[in-house]
């Protein structure tokens, strides 16, 4: 209905807000697109070696993400049915981090949805996203690299949402996160070639190979 398609794009133009490019540009480090991976995220702004804007990104990034999931739950009555509720909010998930990864305003070139991913998780049951958040800082303090913490959260996500929000598998909820995840997931495509070549950076190195 038309309200779902507008919770899809409310949820789509707050994902494509890019805090990292924005805030990078505005500390005068330059353009994070021409820096270490040139990806838009946190983790690529951290090797600017400004720990405060990659802090800063990481939490907004996060922030939208659950603004988007919390909005949809906010303007949608439960009256609707649980289905319908948990369906826009899942669709408001899935639509902020496509704009996350796919923004406009960036030639649809975006980042990889990890922060804004986690923060969806955050809006659509908590505990989930809390486990994702404990996998990836957990992940990241083991291996020292990032894409390998986001990589066992969002393999996680899935199973814990069934796990956790006594969700059906083809709930709605639990297929927004499949799908969630899913995106997550092939946007790490060339850090999986990079781990499978041992070429991967630790956290704060950048990779030789830019993509
Ligand atoms: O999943 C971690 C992701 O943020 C990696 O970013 O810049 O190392 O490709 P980058």
């Amino acid at each position: 209905s038309g309200a779902l398609l507008l919770t899809a794009l409310i949820a789509y133009f707050l994902g494509s807000i890019p805090f990292g490019l924005i805030l990078t540009r505005l500390s005068g480090a330059g353009d994070i697109r021409q820096i270490g991976s040139g990806n838009i995220g946190a983790t690529n702004v951290l090797r600017t070696g400004r720990r405060g804007i990659a802090a800063a990104t990481l939490f907004l990034d996060a922030f939208k993400g659950l603004a988007a999931v919390t909005l949809a739950r906010l303007v949608w009555p439960v009256a609707e049915g649980p289905h319908l509720l948990e369906t826009a909010m899942g669709i408001a998930a899935i639509c902020v981090v496509l704009g996350h990864c796919f923004p406009v305003w960036l030639h649809f070139r975006g980042g990889k949805g990890v922060a804004t991913g986690i923060g969806a998780l955050w809006g659509l049951c908590w505990p989930v996203g809390l486990a994702c958040t404990l996998i990836w800082v957990l992940g990241v303090k083991i291996s020292r690299i990032s894409s390998v913490g986001a990589l066992g959260a969002f393999l996680a996500a899935p199973l814990l949402t069934v796990l956790f929000c006594r969700q059906p598998p083809l709930s709605p909820l639990a297929l927004s996160v499949d799908v969630l995840a899913l995106i997550v997931l092939c946007r790490h495509k060339d850090n999986f070639l990079r781990l499978a070549r041992g070429a991967e950076p630790r956290v704060g190195r950048a990779p030789s190979d830019p993509t």
